[in-house]
């Protein structure tokens, strides 16, 4: 008898430094699944990435992970989405159904409201929330956040009309749009930075005093130091700061659940993950920020897909 080993894999351009590799082999060994995950390379040429899909299905590929800079266009070449992608604009999980028809999911708020809830153990409901950016990243994670009883979530943003088409997609809920001038004298229990600044060695322009007394930070940047805004939110008395390498995890443990129905234990797998950025931090992207929150032996952050195009460090 032969048994065929399940192969699943993640697709972007760069590719070459990728976690995802790394996480989905140490799911695999923590739940004993037989299976092998392999970040593969493809062009940004027109039609090679649908191509690409078509050669791994045909070559008895189970599912994919898709990164920067294909999210978006996996999400317009699904056959079928689920609710939460069609919210998202952007497919970071793809399978393929009994037809063979693609199916395509986004993990990314699922993760980070997990990370947020379970691992942190941070209550969201009749929070006030305030976002930063309203970019493709933002809008891939409201739906889940949105969907944990907010108080209230305002999107504060550079380009306000940005901030404001995004709020019009989820007017469902309590949900407004700013400009950063705007914010003075507001206050919030938890701010998520979801814009790319960090990656420029920038923040965004806050105001002091906008987190409320018991409030906390969370970049869905990651890095092996505290990344340019959680050193801005320590400065600004956070009571907890905290990166994106556990809704990195999360979202790569909900698309291993939902290609083997079986959910591993993410904690120990952050704990590796976090150990391995350690060993292999890029340079410093931070040198241009005032000392106190960056200088130039600052931190190296790193959000998930968007890095690669610095063509730095990958994350997923
Ligand atoms: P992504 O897919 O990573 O979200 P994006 O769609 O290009 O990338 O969005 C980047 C976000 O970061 C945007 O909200 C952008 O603000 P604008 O809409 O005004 O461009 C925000 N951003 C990028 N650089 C910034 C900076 N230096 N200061 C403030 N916001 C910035």
């Amino acid at each position: 008898m032969t048994t065929s080993i399940h192969r699943y894999a993640v697709m972007g351009n760069p590719i070459a430094h990728s976690k995802s590799p790394l996480i989905h082999s140490l799911f695999a060994q923590q739940t004993a699944q037989n299976l092998r995950y392999e970040p593969l390379l493809v062009s940004t040429e027109a039609g090679e990435f649908a191509k690409a899909i078509s050669t791994f299905q045909a070559e008895n590929g189970q599912g994919l992970n898709v990164t920067v800079p294909f999210k978006q266009i996996a999400w317009s070449l699904m056959d079928q989405l689920t609710p939460r992608a069609q919210q998202a604009g952007s497919v970071n999980t793809i399978w393929f159904d009994q037809q063979g028809k693609w199916v395509g999911d986004n993990t990314d708020g699922i993760g980070l409201v997990r990370d947020l809830t379970e691992n942190e153990k941070l209550e969201l409901a009749g929070k006030h929330l305030l976002i930063l950016g309203a970019g493709g990243a933002v809008r891939g994670i409201l739906g889940p956040l949105l969907n944990e009883n907010l108080a209230k979530c305002t999107i504060a943003n550079r380009t306000l009309s940005k901030a404001q088409e995004l709020a019009a997609l989820f007017d469902s809920h309590p949900i407004s749009a700013c400009a950063y001038s705007d914010l003075v004298g507001q206050q919030f229990d938890l701010i998520i930075n979801g814009t790319s600044a960090s990656l420029q060695g920038t923040l965004p322009p806050l105001p002091t005093g906008l987190l409320a007394i018991g409030g906390g930070c969370y970049d869905l940047m990651y890095s092996a130091q505290p990344t340019p805004f959680m050193q801005w939110a320590i400065l600004q008395n956070a009571t907890w700061t905290l990166d994106g390498l556990g809704m990195l995890v999360e979202q790569a443990a909900e698309a291993f659940w939902l290609w083997r129905s079986c959910r591993p234990n993410t904690q120990a797998v952050i704990l590796q993950v976090r150990q391995s950025l350690t060993k292999s931090s890029p340079q410093s992207l931070v040198s241009n920020l005032p000392l106190e929150i960056g200088g130039p032996s600052g931190p190296e952050p790193t959000r998930y897909g968007d890095w690669e195009r610095k063509g730095r460090c990958i994350d997923f």
